[in-house]
């Protein structure tokens, strides 16, 4: 008979957690729990041999097993509160006492993996196995038989922590900084302490009890939706999966400023070499400049290692000349916000380029049809409108023009996978999706202003709400010039009995443009990126009151939250009414990715739903009332209110 039992997987991975799409349903047998018991009470020692990711349940499956050898480049990892649960199956209760608690607490309440090497560190993994797994496997388990080492259960284990239990008290503490709103993390220590307190079959117990509370949360809710949101956004229905996609092998960025700078690093950091070009060699060797300066602070932290950082910049081709981009894959533009000079540089790159050329612009409010219109082939042109800083934020939208090839946009899906952006498809119109969403935000927040409130009132309010920053705290930080002289050119049109707020105006003529100037909705201490309440904007924002004879009264944070998210959300609603955004999700994704909407909170167009769509409805409603036509509800919102609909349900 046996002596001793190896779990291995076929194919590519380990157990690599459990089918998500699940939760929603009621398990099947046999279940988790009892497969794992079996292995942990079997007479024979038994080795879990892991090769790709053992995550979530499956790195719970292996917890249950005596002992575990990995391949040096597997990982292990405990992921589930990236979807706003803790690990049901034993594993907050088996991993603090096999490698302690502090240990434990850092994988289960960050969700992040670690490698084999860092695992069997910390004896999580018993051996690291060179070359062949099963071979290595079984040696290691008749090594075990042949000495007789009985098998060693986790559960007979303590979870025993040096010092007093200050130590979750800390743990909590740090968590609740660096995971700011979410649960999960909490209640992943609240349950690693349970583990210290008690044996194992009523840890377990009540490790499943907080995991079915985290399950049903709104927060995990929102997580998983957001989860899926990912993944959704990136199927187009027209668009189906065996289009054609170019091969991106070489690359042009034209403009070496704030934004070309950042996206010509997302193609060198992903091997793929690119031209950087700049209308003057000084803007080209500031662009440069700025580049190395980045990487080389990447890495003085060590981040990077000097030999990859000279890689990278190798990649880098600083270039006048545009007789270089005749053979590139791609270029991508990031000259001035003007369509005069737009159309002048897509005119030249459509002479020089190669046919099948994809020529990209990474316009915020420009007509991108109007661009295309300027080539002899409007089908190769399309939007990637990157977020700054290009390198560091994960959202892309592609902007859909009206002609854009079906090959071109399966190209740029393809192309945000391998530069690791997180893709949305949206169509034309002035902002797309996000910018136009956050134009009605900001509104309002300047509305409140005039109101009674403060910037650093109103900042508070959404910062807690979860949001990554507040309104004024991310116009200082994106530069408040930008805005200004969008403003001004649209000032002979506005209507003139559209309510309309100086503030931003004014104290942009204080040459107060943000971080960048110092100064902004706040002051910032020289080195400091810590917005400071400044009182001359306290004063200002007084004054302005005044001026346009609005009485100042107490602004509850519960309105701003109404006014400034509930803008958003009428706003999506309009988007997607008009096919802007193909579905609800892909808004919710845009804000989680590119404007530090918490993902707690499932993106806006989620957290509508999740309030009640007839409830927002009924807001909106109330401040058309109070506030006039800006507040014109979405014809969508109040017929989803009407009929008892979710945003969820609706789109392609
Ligand atoms: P920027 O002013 O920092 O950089 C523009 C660069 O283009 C400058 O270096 C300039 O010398 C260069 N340039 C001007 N004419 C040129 C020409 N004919 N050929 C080659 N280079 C030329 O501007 P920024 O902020 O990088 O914006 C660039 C584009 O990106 C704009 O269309 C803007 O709307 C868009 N964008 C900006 C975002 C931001 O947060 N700054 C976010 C997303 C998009």
């Amino acid at each position: 008979g046996a002596t001793a039992i190896v779990l291995i997987c076929e194919g590519s991975t380990f157990i690599a957690g459990a089918d998500i799409t699940e939760f929603n349903r009621a398990p099947e047998e046999p279940f988790h729990d009892e497969v794992i018991a079996r292995l942990e009470n079997s007479e024979k020692p038994v080795v879990a041999a892991i090769h790709g990711t053992a995550l979530g349940g499956g790195l719970e499956t292996a917890l249950g097993c005596h002992y575990r050898v990995a391949v040096p480049n597997a990982k292990c990892g405990l992921p589930e509160v990236n979807l706003g649960i803790i690990p049901g199956a034993g594993g907050t209760q088996r991993l603090p006492r096999l490698i302690g608690i502090e240990a434990a607490v850092k994988i289960i309440a960050s969700g992040v993996p670690i490698g084999a090497a860092e695992a069997h560190k910390l004896g999580l993994v018993d051996e690291l196995i060179e070359g062949d797994l099963l071979a290595g496997a079984l040696a290691y388990a008749e090594k075990l038989a042949a000495e007789g080492t009985p098998p060693r259960r986790i559960k007979d284990m303590q979870a025993t922590f040096e010092g007093s239990g200050e130590i979750f008290k800390t743990m909590r503490a740090q968590l609740a900084k660096v995971k700011r709103g979410f649960e999960a993390p909490q209640r992943a220590i609240d349950a690693v302490e349970i583990a210290t307190q008690t044996n194992i079959d009523e840890g377990l117990m009540k490790e499943k009890e907080i995991f079915y509370n985290c399950l049903i949360s709104t927060q995990s809710q929102s997580q998983r939706h957001i989860f899926f949101a990912e993944r959704k956004a990136t199927k187009i229905p027209d668009v189906p999966k065996d289009t054609p996609v170019k091969k991106i092998e070489s690359a042009a960025v034209l403009g070496a400023g704030t934004m070309g700078g950042g996206i010509a690093m997302n193609f060198a950091n992903a091997g793929i070499p690119v031209f950087l070009t700049d209308a003057t060699q000084e803007g080209l060797d500031k662009g440069i400049g700025i580049i190395q300066k980045n990487y080389a602070s990447k890495v003085k932290k060590g981040k990077m290692t000097q030999e990859k950082m000279d890689k990278v910049m190798g990649l880098i081709k600083p270039t006048l000349d545009y007789n270089d981009l005749k053979d590139v894959d791609i270029v991508i533009e990031a000259v001035f916000e003007e369509m005069e000079l737009k159309r002048e540089v897509f005119g030249k790159l459509d002479a020089v380029c190669k046919p099948d050329c994809v020529l990209a612009t990474n316009t915020s409010t420009l007509d991108v049809n109007e661009i295309a219109a300027v080539t002899s082939r409007p089908e190769q042109v399309i939007g990637l409108h990157f977020f700054s800083p290009a390198n560091i934020m994960k959202l892309l939208e592609i902007v859909r023009a009206e002609k854009t090839s079906k090959e071109v946009i399966a190209t740029s899906f393809a192309l945000a996978k391998i530069i690791r952006k997180t893709a949305v498809l949206v169509g034309v119109c002035d902002g797309f999706v996000g910018n136009r969403m956050v134009h009605p935000y900001l509104r309002e927040a300047m509305f409140l202003l005039e109101e009674g409130a403060l910037p650093q009132q109103v900042d508070g309010a959404l910062y807690a709400f979860g949001m990554a920053m507040g309104p004024f705290a991310m116009s200082d930080l994106a530069g408040l010039d930008v805005g200004w002289r969008i403003r001004k050119r649209q000032a002979a049109t506005r209507p003139k009995d559209e309510r309309y707020s100086a503030i931003g105006d004014k104290i942009c003529e204080m040459d107060r443009y943000g971080q960048k100037t110092g100064a902004g909705f706040y002051k910032y201490e020289p080195g400091n990126r810590v917005p400071q309440p400044d009182p001359v904007v306290d004063e200002l924002v007084i004054q302005e009151s005044a001026l346009v004879g609005i009485e100042r009264k107490a602004i509850s944070d519960e309105e701003i939250i109404e006014r400034t998210i509930y803008a958003l959300i009428n706003e999506g609603a309009k988007i997607l009414e008009e096919g802007i955004a193909l579905r609800s999700s892909d808004i919710d994704v845009i804000y989680v990715y590119g404007y530090g909407f918490p993902a707690f909170r499932g993106g806006p167009m989620f957290y509508a739903d999740t309030v009640g769509v007839k409830t927002v409805y009924d807001k909106v409603a109330e401040f058309h009332a109070q506030h006039g036509k800006l507040w014109e509800p979405a014809p969508l919102l109040k017929k989803l209110a009407e009929e008892g609909g979710r945003f969820a349900d609706f789109g392609k």
